[in-house]
């Protein structure tokens, strides 16, 4: 097959262009460096083309996002969409509608779709991790990146909301059950053991913990102290969030096995290999 590469393939002009060269049947490559992009358009174009190439069945990595602030916690898969807070839960939304609406509309084709929680950690091997480019986003980049000396202070935003200890509580889940829960839905689809054409997991392990006791079980697993300080609340952040696991447990049959300790730990663990210690 012919192969194209396209530049900025993942831009409004790019990913246009790679849907129209996927239908006439090339293979095509894209080179992004998402400085106006965002990565998850990949999804939307393959939710568009994969029928044109075959493709029966998709893992979608969705994110719990999708439910903004639950009105219950746990929160199950039948809980509401609600308007997206950010950009990103923009992209994961409109992805869930693009492949939800091409799943009905075209016979042969099944989805499973994964909401993940707050994935975190590293393989116990320390050689493969999270990499933020820049200055890190999520919490626990941040910490081991404070801890190692990379970032003076990690900032923690906000201690004033309705939680225990007054920080957001999260579920985070280790990337290794995490990865381990997609090896299971794509042997579902492919022993054709899925009920409907379409079904939704959350993927958590069903504890929360606060921003505090994550940074808690760090100092305890990494024998490192903290800098930190309390900040102002970061926009567009929830309260609390956790994931019932029923369904991915009894249907699914996936179970995260891995708790908070081995979380941070492994994150650590990854951190110092990344320092060369
Ligand atoms: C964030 C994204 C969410 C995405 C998820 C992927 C935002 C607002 N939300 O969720 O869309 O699905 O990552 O993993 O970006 N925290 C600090 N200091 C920091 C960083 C984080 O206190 O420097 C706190 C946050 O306020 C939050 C918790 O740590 O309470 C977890 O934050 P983060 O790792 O960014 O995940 P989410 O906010 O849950």
């Amino acid at each position: 097959m012919q192969k194209i590469l396209v530049t900025g393939g993942t831009g409004y002009i790019g990913s246009h262009t790679v849907v129209k060269l996927q239908e006439k049947g090339y293979d095509v490559i894209i080179v992004d460096n998402l400085s106006n992009s965002q990565i998850e358009v990949l999804d939307s174009i393959e939710a568009i083309t994969m029928t044109t190439n075959g493709i029966e069945n998709i893992v979608f990595s969705s994110s719990c996002t999708v439910y903004g602030q639950p009105d219950k916690l746990p929160v199950t898969e039948e809980a509401p969409i609600k308007p997206a807070l950010s950009p990103y839960g923009n992209t994961k939304q409109m992805s869930e509608d693009i492949i939800r609406n091409t799943v009905n509309a075209v016979g042969n084709l099944n989805s499973i779709m994964l909401r993940y929680f707050n994935p975190i950690g590293a393989h116990e091997s320390a050689k493969i991790g999270e990499l933020p480019l820049g200055v890190p986003n999520n919490l626990i980049p941040f910490v081991t990146q404070t801890a190692i000396g990379i970032r003076e202070q990690l900032k923690v935003f906000g201690d004033d909301y309705a939680t225990p200890d007054g920080t957001p509580i999260r579920d985070y889940i280790h990337v290794m059950d995490l990865a381990g829960a997609h090896v299971v839905a794509v042997d579902r689809m492919l022993k054709k053991n899925m009920k409907k054409d379409l079904e939704i997991f959350n993927l958590g392990t069903g504890n929360g913990y606060s921003v505090l006791e994550v940074i808690n079980s760090f100092e305890k697993m990494s024998g490192e102290k903290l800098n930190y300080k309390i900040v102002d609340r970061r926009p567009g952040d929830i309260t609390e969030v956790w994931a019932d696991t029923n369904f991915a447990n009894n249907e699914l049959g996936w179970k995260a096995e891995k708790g908070i300790d081995e979380m941070t730990l492994s994150a650590w663990k990854w951190e110092l290999a990344l320092a060369g210690k």
